[in-house]
């Protein structure tokens, strides 16, 4: 494992009985500011702005009234350990470059996600929580969505493991910027993929 010994009272990985998910609110902030300006965090935020008035501005429930976006924070043992958001593709014209690698605008959701501390990475966690919201709160919730697409960069190894390891696959690579981001994507069981026809 990579990551730092663990916290007293963990076992790794966590059972995924013992995680849950909630909305994040307005007295989440402080706490996901600070996670955001974690150096192992803030490397892969790069161009965001992560100063307190940042994080409000993108964050804050009067900035995301309006957005479709959806902001959760993921618990283990009813403790926040990481955010995860998920978004339509729908509501992105920025990513509609995901049209012309398979994805469909009406049944696709995208998936972002940090897990706070540092001596939490590494542990499996980041897969277990990775696996968990997409089926209890992306396909459970959103009976529309039958896919949901990520797109680390190829130097996070940690991020496109964690979703390789949660049922995810990559469907296409992309440059931007100098970087590489590799696409990744999951299927609802029994969805059938858009233009292909293939029963997941
Ligand atoms: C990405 C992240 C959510 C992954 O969660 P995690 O709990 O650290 O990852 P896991 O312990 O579940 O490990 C997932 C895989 O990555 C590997 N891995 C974990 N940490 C690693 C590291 N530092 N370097 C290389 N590989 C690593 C694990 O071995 C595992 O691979 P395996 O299935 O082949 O064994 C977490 O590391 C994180 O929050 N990182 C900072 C924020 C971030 O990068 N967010 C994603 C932006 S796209």
């Amino acid at each position: 494992m990579f990551g730092d010994p663990l916290p007293a009272g963990w076992t790794a990985p966590p059972d995924p009985d013992r995680l849950a998910f909630r909305r994040l609110t307005d007295d989440d902030l402080v706490l996901l500011h600070r996670w955001l300006n974690e150096p192992g965090i803030v490397r892969w935020w790069e161009g965001d702005d992560v100063s307190w008035d940042g994080v409000l501005g993108r964050y804050s429930t009067a900035s995301t009234a309006d957005d479709s976006v959806e902001h959760h924070l993921g618990l283990l043992d009813g403790e926040p350990v990481g955010w995860i958001q998920c978004w339509f593709l729908a509501d992105e014209p920025d990513m509609e470059d995901w049209l012309g690698l398979g994805f469909a605008a009406h049944d696709t959701a995208g998936i972002d996600y940090l897990i706070g501390s540092v001596e939490h990475r590494g542990h499996g966690l980041g897969t277990a929580l990775i696996a968990a919201f997409v089926e209890r709160v992306v396909f459970a919730e959103h009976a529309w969505i039958d896919a949901v697409g990520s797109d680390p960069d190829s130097d996070n190894h940690a991020s496109w493991r964690a979703l390789e390891s949660a049922g995810f696959r990559q469907v296409a690579q992309q440059q931007a910027e100098g970087r590489t981001y590799r696409v990744m994507r999951r299927d609802r069981a029994g969805a059938v993929e858009a233009g292909t026809g293939r029963l997941t």
